[in-house]
């Protein structure tokens, strides 16, 4: 397997590109279940869910042309041809974000077979609330051996309220509504900018939807919904994660081809920390000031401040004078990252859903183990500012969300390489968050 070898010490210095959202080009795909016409997604970023997903479609008859060379991040996607409606345990359990073919499956054809996913590094993540939106939809939901098998004459339009602000659930159900009899009410939704990038695909494809980005969307559903071409956004938490790495390691970067609009919870978190940046439409400057701040967080839905920049942000805060407590609300266990930031020297601890990090400690490179995808990037980001070398084991995970990664942090002055095994085993397909 796959390890990365980093020396810190290195200031970021120069521009990194921030590649398509992960988070939203899964959703775009699943969308192309929703129509016989060929779906054009640009943008797409070139990650290992990426193909995960074009497998999963592709295993149903669908034909995903994943662009290569000048067109490397386009992908055309055409579902006229579905031969079977069933996303496998072998996917899922991959990918949890398999599951978004539900609701487009049982839309398109009246019936989805698809495979529950199972425990998660990161928290149970159950998706009840898909089932139950569903059922709203008037889709008949039985459960065994695993698998959900969902059917439907044509859904009926409904009143949903979601119990919990889900991401995927709002994803799920609003593609689900979009060939809905009649309207359907959705209400206590999530407002991520990926749910809006979806909503506008939908749109580009003859949905009709209003309200993505507020708490309720109203869909009025069509008979058939027709192809369409689509730029996905940037992915904010990718852009994060460089302006961390910048914060802690000093220097002069520019994060380019990014929304500043999508960062504003962390970019305010920042400079309470002291981190001072300047703004483009399409880009995000750090200088290194002074010493870091210890500042508190607390990770909540969108536009709070994202958990998937929580492992990140701890990884900062270890080089902060004070104590920073870390308030983690979306997930019951994602601080098993915590525990390779000890190793490597920092001062953590804790409790439940908080984490006390004091700082500012020195950190010197060792051994570290990825357990999941933003755990490994807050490993990397230690590693930047580490003395001496850091191995990083099982980086299989970082390569689910972010594209070349090393590269990119290369290209900015960090002494970062991957070693791989002369005859790389398949990375294993151990139950992962995504
Ligand atoms: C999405 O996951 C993202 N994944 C996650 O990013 C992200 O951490 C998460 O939203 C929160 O922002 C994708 O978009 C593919 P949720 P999702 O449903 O939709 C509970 C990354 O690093 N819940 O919003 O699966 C759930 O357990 C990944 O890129 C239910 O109880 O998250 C959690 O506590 C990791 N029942 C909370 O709601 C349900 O049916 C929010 O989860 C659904 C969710």
């Amino acid at each position: 397997m796959d390890k990365l070898v980093i020396r810190g010490g290195n200031p970021l210095v120069g521009t990194v590109r921030v590649s398509g959202a992960k988070n939203a080009a899964l959703p775009a795909m699943a969308a192309a279940l929703l129509t016989d016409e060929p779906v054009i997604l640009e943008n797409i970023p070139q990650v290992r869910d990426i193909v995960t997903e074009r497998n999963l479609l592709a295993a149903m008859g669908a034909e995903v042309e994943l662009g290569y060379g000048r067109a490397q991040h386009r992908t055309t996607i055409s579902c006229s041809n579905l031969v079977n409606e069933e996303a496998a345990y072998d996917l899922v359990r991959t990918m949890r974000a398999s599951t978004l073919v539900l609701g487009p499956l049982v839309a398109r054809s009246g019936h989805a077979r698809v495979s529950l996913p199972g425990g998660c590094a990161i928290g149970a993540r159950p998706i009840d609330l898909h089932i139950k939106g569903l059922e709203k939809l008037g889709a008949r939901i039985t459960q065994e051996h695993g698998y959900i098998d969902a059917r439907a004459d044509r859904l009926k339009g409904a009143r949903i309220v979601f119990e919990k602000i889900t991401v995927t659930g709002t994803e799920d159900l609003l593609m689900a509504a979009t060939l809905a009899e009649g309207e359907t009410l959705l209400e206590n939704c999530a407002c991520e900018p990926e749910v809006v990038d979806l909503a506008e695909l939908l749109i580009k494809m003859g949905a009709r939807i209003a309200g993505a980005g507020t708490r309720t969307i109203r869909v009025q559903g069509v008979e058939k919904l027709n192809g369409a071409r689509h730029r996905i956004i940037p992915d904010r938490i990718e852009a994060g994660t460089f302006i961390v790495a910048a914060a802690l390691t000093g220097g002069d970067l520019t994060v380019a081809a990014c929304d500043p609009q999508h960062l504003g919870a962390l970019l305010s978190k920042l400079d309470e920390c002291g981190v001072h940046v300047a703004t483009t439409p399409d880009s995000v400057r750090i200088v290194s000031g002074g010493p870091l701040k210890a500042a508190d967080v607390v990770t909540e839905e969108y536009p709070g401040f994202p958990t998937d920049m929580q492992a990140q942000y701890m990884a900062l805060a270890t080089q902060a004078e004070g104590a920073s407590l870390i308030t983690e609300n979306i997930f019951e266990n994602r601080y098993m990252h915590a525990q390779e930031l000890v190793r490597m020297g920092a001062n953590i601890k804790i409790d439940g859903r908080r984490a006390v990090v004091r700082g500012k400690t020195p950190l010197s490179g060792a051994a570290v183990l990825a357990s999941d995808l933003r755990a490994s990037a807050s490993l990397v980001l230690a590693a930047l500012v580490a003395d001496g070398e850091t191995i990083i084991d099982r980086v299989y995970h970082l390569d689910r969300g972010y594209e070349r990664i090393e590269e990119k942090l290369r290209s900015a002055g960090a002494q970062i390489r991957r070693i791989g095994e002369l005859i790389p085993r398949r990375a294993p397909a151990a139950v992962e968050s995504d």
